[in-house]
């Protein structure tokens, strides 16, 4: 039984991929869900940070409580301090009542606190008192409300460089970076694309009642040939087109709806003909070489190949053996003895 099915029970349908990074990944996951450690999670965007949050939050023994998210960009830098810590009746215009922040309400649960890099400077002592004393005061309240939360944070930003920047609070990333996973783009674990575009087919062949038997391997030859900048994401949204748009129960791209999966299938194609021309050019000089560039005749290259021999010859042309043989290396009085001998063969 895989790890992933050891710790992520209910997540198990839902997290795909088995490579070695992605697999190191869900290791960390199972040792760390255990503790209440403070974790950041980065990676580009469309990664999975918030599933791998999640899954941290499922696999712990605080699933039964709430997992309660906030994204710090979403939210002005003036209402975010009353979202994290709650309010005060009156504490500020149109604060009509006492509310609990987000602290509070995962108050035994998860935090994630997703796209940490814009947290406003001045809100960063306030966070970082709360994370090591789980404690803090309600906006405009006296009273300090103690808390038991596991703080999860993400962000697509190198939070280290926003430091040095002095855009971030040293010893909140040092606080934050406790338990560090770094999430591997798409394009370095290529080998959970096919489990992945299977997961996708799936889950769109059934919403939108489009049910595909078969994936062709050209096209799975160009979804990982593809960089996929924004990842999971983009693969999924790009999945639920091709289900959207194959005409039948074969999967088929959208070609001409993403230029950049059209231009890699021309890349393909080119590069697949390119090895094919160089294999086959190869075989025939090496026959070639055996007989002595005996083209026709019994046990001449034409026959060991099992061709015609005018197919051989129009071969040969096509991949340019001919001129290059006869006018490079040969000494010129047996070049021209066995362009006879050629002509004859021919
Ligand atoms: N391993 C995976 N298996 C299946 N689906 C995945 C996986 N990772 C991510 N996804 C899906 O991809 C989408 C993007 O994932 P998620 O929102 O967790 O990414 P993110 O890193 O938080 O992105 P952003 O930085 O843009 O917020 C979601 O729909 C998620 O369910
Ligand atoms: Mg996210």
């Amino acid at each position: 039984m895989s790890c992933k099915s050891v710790l992520i029970s209910t997540f198990e349908d839902k997290i795909i991929g088995r490579s070695a990074a992605f697999e190191h990944v869900l290791n960390q996951v199972r040792i760390i869900a255990a503790s209440d450690s403070v974790t950041l999670i980065q990676g580009e965007t469309g990664t999975g940070k918030e599933l791998i949050a999640q899954a941290i939050h499922e696999a712990s023994p605080r699933r039964q409580n709430r997992f309660v998210a906030l994204n710090c960009s979403a939210i002005p830098g003036t209402l975010l301090e009353s979202e994290l810590f709650g309010h005060e009746r009156g504490a500020f215009t149109g604060a009509v009542a006492q509310t609990k922040g987000r602290f509070q309400q995962a108050d035994h649960g998860t935090l994630f606190l997703d796209e940490i890099g814009d947290l406003p400077l001045e809100l960063q002592p306030k966070l970082l008192r709360a994370l090591q004393e789980m404690e803090f005061e309600r906006l405009g309240g006296s009273q300090t409300i103690h808390v038991n939360v596991r703080v999860v944070a993400a962000t697509n930003q190198d939070l280290e460089q926003l430091v040095n920047k002095k855009l971030f609070r040293a010893d909140l990333f040092y606080r934050l970076n406790v338990i560090p996973i770094r999430l591997p783009p798409l394009r370095e674990r290529v080998q959970d694309i096919p489990l992945l575009t299977e997961f996708f087919v799936a889950k769109f062949g059934a919403s939108l009642n489009k049910p595909i038997d078969s994936i062709p391997d050209e096209v799975m030859a160009v979804l990982k040939a593809h960089d996929w900048p924004g990842n999971i994401r983009e693969l999924q949204n790009f999945i639920e087109r091709a289900v959207l748009f194959s005409p039948g129960p074969v999967l088929r791209l959208p070609l001409g709806l993403n230029q950049t999966v059209t231009q890699t299938v021309r890349q393909i194609s080119e590069s697949a003909s390119r090895t094919l021309a160089d294999a086959d050019r190869h075989h025939i000089l090496e026959v070639l070489e055996q007989t002595g560039w005996m083209i026709g005749g019994r046990n001449g290259a034409a026959e060991r190949l099992g061709l015609p021999r005018t197919t051989l010859i129009y071969k040969m042309r096509k991949l340019g053996i001919e001129a290059r043989r006869r006018q490079s290396v040969r000494p010129i009085r047996r070049l021209a003895d066995e362009r006879c001998h050629a002509s004859a063969n021919y």
